[in-house]
């Protein structure tokens, strides 16, 4: 496996790839792998010749008051892992690589800070909608895989990359999840005990949701009060939203209806986590 710390060292073996004519498949991270991460990994390894992963904690993604100073890192674990699972190159470019002195350009994808995260974290997805498009345009992927763990965050790069003829195909792969349910985070690592305890109330109550909608519950009011009750008898009691949209453009449903969308953002002591269901009604 070939570690790659510079932008223009990446373009050269973009380079090399596309004039073998070998097939490239692309997983951006931002580094302390989990499952989740790998899984994705494993399935990138079926769907191309070349597997490249990235390593980057995007500045332009976090919002003043957030984790960015503190978001974990282990580069040797995760160079182990990235290796172990034979991908082929793993590129960590620098910051000031990535936005040297002079930078100045932002991808917006229009609508994104209206629901969803977007509301509580004003610029959030057009930093990752930068970010992502930069990597594309240094690995030249032919396939990009995403988790549904982050779905708003799908839903915005699938558009981007559409919206801007990148010709990217998409691949959203499942959450992977820990056994008693909660989502595999690299934030998880900052809960205490007691919060790691109350944090698998919002997988459980999404998975109460999802059993309440396949036995007919139709009514989006029902299945928030639902979701609300759950979290607030786990002590999880900072929740940012529950909503119930459309899983496909994220407008808000009254009613459960075709490709449905269920998320929660709630906060657990510091730490804000997130998670979905998604299912055909
Ligand atoms: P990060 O949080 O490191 O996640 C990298 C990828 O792993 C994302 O596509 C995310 O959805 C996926 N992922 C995270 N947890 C998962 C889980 N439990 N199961 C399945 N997939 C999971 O998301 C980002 O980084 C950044 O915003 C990035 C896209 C790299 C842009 O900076």
């Amino acid at each position: 496996m070939k570690r790659i710390t510079t932008t223009a060292g990446m373009r050269r073996w973009t380079d090399a790839a596309r004039t073998s004519g070998l097939s490239v498949a692309f997983v951006p991270t931002m580094g302390y792998l989990h499952e989740g991460h790998l899984s994705l990994l494993r399935r990138a390894r079926r769907e191309a010749d070349l597997v490249a992963v990235s390593i980057f904690v995007n500045p332009l993604q976090f919002g003043p008051k957030e984790d960015l100073k503190r978001y974990p890192n282990d580069l040797p674990r995760d160079t182990r892992l990235v290796r172990k699972e034979g991908c082929d190159v793993l590129f960590v470019p620098s910051p000031t690589d990535m936005y040297p002195p002079g930078y100045r350009t932002r991808v917006t994808v229009e609508g994104a800070d209206e629901v969803l995260c977007g509301r509580f974290r004003p610029g959030h997805f057009s930093g990752v909608a930068t970010v992502v498009l930069k990597l594309v345009n240094l690995v030249r992927p032919d396939v990009l895989l995403l988790g549904q763990k982050d779905a708003q965050q799908a839903v915005v790069i699938k558009r981007m990359l559409e919206d801007l003829n990148t010709g990217v195909k998409v691949l959203v792969c499942p959450t992977v999840r820990e056994k008693d349910g909660l989502a595999m985070s690299s934030r998880n690592n900052y809960l205490s005990p007691d919060e790691r305890g109350r944090a698998v109330a919002i997988s459980q109550s999404l998975f109460l949701a999802r059993d309440l909608a396949r036995r007919g519950e139709r009514r989006a009011s029902a299945i928030r009060a639902r979701i609300m009750k759950v979290l607030t008898e786990a002590g999880v009691i900072g929740v940012d939203y529950v909503e119930i949209l459309d899983g496909t453009d994220l407008t808000p449903l009254l009613r459960l209806e075709g490709d449905v969308l269920i998320a929660v953002a709630a906060r657990v002591g510091r730490t804000r986590l997130i998670d979905n269901v998604k299912l055909k009604v």
